[in-house]
């Protein structure tokens, strides 16, 4: 439950909102940090999860670097202040103009995603003068165990070097004067709450280090991506991740030489539960089976989740204290029917006015919000040293 006070302040904001509880953000780093330092690991921070600006500040305080997918992210990271050095930089089809922008910023990696890709790092970066460290994307095929819209590291998919590929990007490598391999990197999908799938990506891992060794690579990183999952069905039982489990997987796992650097890309667990979105029921009515129906002042254009995914997000409603419960399905303002957040959801009967608030919304929800139908991007509310869930 939200607590009463925050309810009561959260009434004259405009909605829909982000509502960020930076409390439990921190908390959730702070689990983050101990957990990976102990095993000297590098966490970089997946900027695509969300880039609020007040997020992002908090996430750099705590010493991580970032991840990006895109020119401007990097820019945005070295404007937020990330060491260009620590900076990484994936994504399947970077344009010549980013890779320029990334080269003259001096970033930690370009993690490459084919032959392609580096022989134009190469020539740009000769054109330049520069040296660009890359790292190769590699793709494990692995499968992920999860919604096959975020799984990323299967053979058949659009991302990585195949292993087909290796042998030849391996020799082509040597021959290129430009770029300096420096590691290699996965990253097999999102939302990954089957674990062992981690213990599958190591194996694949080894082997593949070691045969990069052995063709001559003096790799001084490895980076294995993020994924972690949240619980999305029950946050307030688990709103920090368990990054103690998760790295410890990957320490029992590896096996490379000690003075590898290890690397991750962590979005989703860290900022995913300490989000919420919030909108405001518009309209309540009856539909001709009889299903009640509540209609929101936000949709699948500020928050697309359950629209793009069917992902379930946990619902309240903010000012059902006292009422009988009742289903709904709950719809957003847009004429999609896939702009439906939820269908027989059951919480205290829903009239106009309501606020409602769709937890572990911090990651992937703001930063995916579009202006479709003209609307506004929507704002977000932070809460900082309070209760917000009492
Ligand atoms: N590294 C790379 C190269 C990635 O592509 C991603 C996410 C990450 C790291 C961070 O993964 P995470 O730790 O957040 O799982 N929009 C989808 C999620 C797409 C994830 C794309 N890549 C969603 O709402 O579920």
């Amino acid at each position: 439950m939200l607590s009463r006070h925050i309810t009561d302040r959260l009434r004259t904001e405009r909605t829909p909102f982000y509502l960020y509880d930076m409390d439990l953000l921190r908390r959730t780093l702070e689990s983050a940090r101990a957990a990976s330092s102990k095993h000297g690991y590098k966490v970089h921070y997946a900027l695509k999860a969300n880039f609020d600006p007040v997020i992002v500040g908090c996430i750099r305080g705590y010493g991580f670097g970032s991840d990006c997918v895109s020119g401007n992210e990097v820019r945005y990271s070295i404007e937020s202040g990330f060491d260009p050095r620590e900076v990484a930089y994936a994504g399947v089809g970077k344009t010549d103009e980013e890779i320029e922008y990334a080269i003259r910023q001096g970033i930690f990696a370009f993690n490459c995603e084919s032959r392609q890709e580096l022989q134009v790092i190469n020539g740009i970066a000769r054109r330049l003068g520069k040296v660009a460290d890359v790292a190769f994307r590699l793709n494990p095929d692995v499968d992920p165990l999860t919604h096959k819209g975020v799984s990323t590291g299967q053979a058949d998919s659009k991302f990585g070097i195949s292993y087909k590929e290796i042998d030849e990007i391996a020799a082509e490598a040597g021959t290129l004067n430009n770029i300096r391999v420096t590691g290699i990197h996965f990253h097999i999908g999102s939302q990954i709450t089957e674990l062992r799938v981690f213990e599958y990506l190591c194996r694949r891992a080894n082997t593949l280090f070691a045969y990069f060794a052995s063709r001559g690579f003096d790799l001084t990183h490895i980076n294995l991506g993020g994924g972690l999952g949240i619980d999305y069905m029950t946050p307030e039982a688990n709103p920090v991740p368990d990054f103690e489990t998760y790295f410890g997987i990957f320490a029992r796992h590896l096996e490379i030489p000690r003075n590898v650097e290890v690397h991750f890309e962590l979005g989703r667990s860290l900022v995913g539960q300490c989000g919420e979105f919030i909108s405001r029921v518009q309209f309540t009515k009856t539909n001709a089976v009889g299903k009640h129906i509540a209609l929101l002042d936000g949709s699948m254009t500020e928050f697309i989740r359950p629209a793009l995914y069917q992902a379930y997000h946990s619902v309240e409603n903010l000012d059902g204290a006292g009422r009988p419960e009742e289903e709904f399905t709950i719809g957003g303002n847009v004429c999609e029917s896939t702009d439906t957040f939820a269908k027989g959801a059951r919480l205290p009967e829903l009239r106009r006015g309501d606020l409602v608030s769709f937890k572990s919304a911090g990651a992937y929800g703001a930063s995916m919000a579009s202006r479709y139908n003209m609307h506004d991007l929507p704002r977000a509310v932070h809460y900082h040293g309070e209760n917000v869930r009492g």
